[in-house]
């Protein structure tokens, strides 16, 4: 039932394109609007919410992360995302204005119902994201989006959380089209781009498998790894940093790039190593440039710089020890493409150290109590 892989991690990072493709599945009616399963809000009500908070955990918690920045930008509703543990038990102001967007693959995890009835009790309408049909999560929602990633059996999440990260862009981009659709033209191109990203991911899979292997048998016996990365590419440093400690039991970090020198950057010394995730050149290039101007300052201090750039950005190549290339894309759908590689590198530092990359210890996959 591996069909074939060494893990079931590792033919599960092998079903993303597949993972991501049938989570657009079915999603746009001829005129491209956008249908959602299950949908038992009234639309009016969509219409006047005025804040969306995201709840999850884990690595479900870093694609709604990824979700606000692209909820923010075609929606131009505020959003938060919060850790539903803590959000459950610090009081928050929610209200029937208030959409709440709960993400689980397993649908189980106890913080995050809890945290759904919280917010139900005080007013607010509830759409979860799930991969598991019939869970609690969306049983107790008024909505539900399922992401069709198929079963996910491997501990450490990976096709989930691509999956997890389209069905948010679908509820961005649909609620853009219900409240009138400001970035018209942007929308449409993101559609267009979303549909090319199952065969990038196949691309990146034939393609940088092996060097994102040897970069892993490489550093084997690393004791530290940070992740940076800015805009979408944060959650996207968080993912693999979580990855890294989840798998190969090695302590990792992920940090807001801006943060380093705030603090981290004392935590670059000769032989460190640290991933980049760069963002695209196009149509950002202060971003790009800010965090170029990151990957220089670890580097002069003896980091070893893995960076993670889009094809084309040859500039980032005299700075980095090694430079991993993903497919363009879209700026805000990157993290579908950045995150393949820091899942790979997990995968094989854990396999190399002869963990069990399906069954790390301690971990469950689902976390049923809080
Ligand atoms: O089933 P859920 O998506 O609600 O699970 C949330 C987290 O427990 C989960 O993502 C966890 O962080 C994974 N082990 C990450 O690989």
């Amino acid at each position: 039932e591996k069909g074939g892989f060494a893990s079931f991690m590792d033919k599960e990072i092998h079903d993303q394109p597949q993972a991501v493709a049938d989570t657009l599945l079915g999603r746009f009616d001829l005129e491209g609007r956008l249908t959602l399963d299950d949908m038992r809000i009234d639309e009016s009500l969509l219409k006047s919410i005025d804040k969306i908070v995201v709840i999850a955990c884990g690595t479900a918690a870093y694609a709604g992360q990824v979700a606000r920045y692209a909820i923010e930008h075609w929606c131009r509703i505020p959003t938060e995302v919060e850790l539903a543990h803590e959000f459950r038990y610090r009081d928050p102001v929610v209200n029937e204005k208030t959409l709440i967007v709960a993400i689980s693959q397993s649908g189980e995890t106890m913080d995050t119902l809890m945290a759904v009835r919280h917010a139900r009790e005080q007013g607010a309408k509830v759409i979860a994201i799930c991969n598991t049909y019939g869970s609690s999560i969306p049983r107790e929602s008024d909505a539900v989006l399922y992401t069709h990633a198929g079963p996910e059996i491997a501990v450490a999440s990976t096709k989930a959380f691509l999956s997890q990260i389209v069905a948010c862009y679908l509820l961005g981009l649909y609620l853009a089209q219900l409240r009138g659709n400001k970035y018209r033209d942007e929308i449409e191109t993101v559609i267009r781009e979303l549909q090319e990203i199952p065969a990038k991911i196949q691309r990146l899979l034939d393609e940088d498998k092996q060097q994102v292997v040897d970069l892993a048998a490489k550093y084997k016996d690393t004791q530290s790894v940070l992740f940076l990365g800015r805009h979408v590419g944060y959650p996207v440093a968080m993912e693999g940093a979580l990855k890294l400690k989840e798998l190969a039991y090695i302590h990792a970090e992920g940090f807001a790039a801006g943060e380093l020198k705030h603090g981290p950057i004392a935590l670059i010394d000769e032989g460190q190593m640290v991933f980049i995730i760069v963002p695209s050149k196009n149509g950002r290039d202060s971003l790009h440039a800010k965090v170029v101007s990151n990957i220089q300052e670890v580097r002069a201090r003896g980091a070893n710089t893995i960076v993670i750039a889009e094809e084309g950005d040859e500039e980032v190549r005299q700075y980095a020890s090694e430079v991993i290339f993903v497919p363009q894309t879209a700026t805000l759908l990157a993290p579908l493409l950045a995150t393949v590689p820091l899942q790979v590198f997990a995968m094989e530092l854990a396999t190399d150290k002869g963990l069990d990359v399906d069954q790390p210890r301690n971990l469950a996959k689902s976390v049923t109590v809080e």
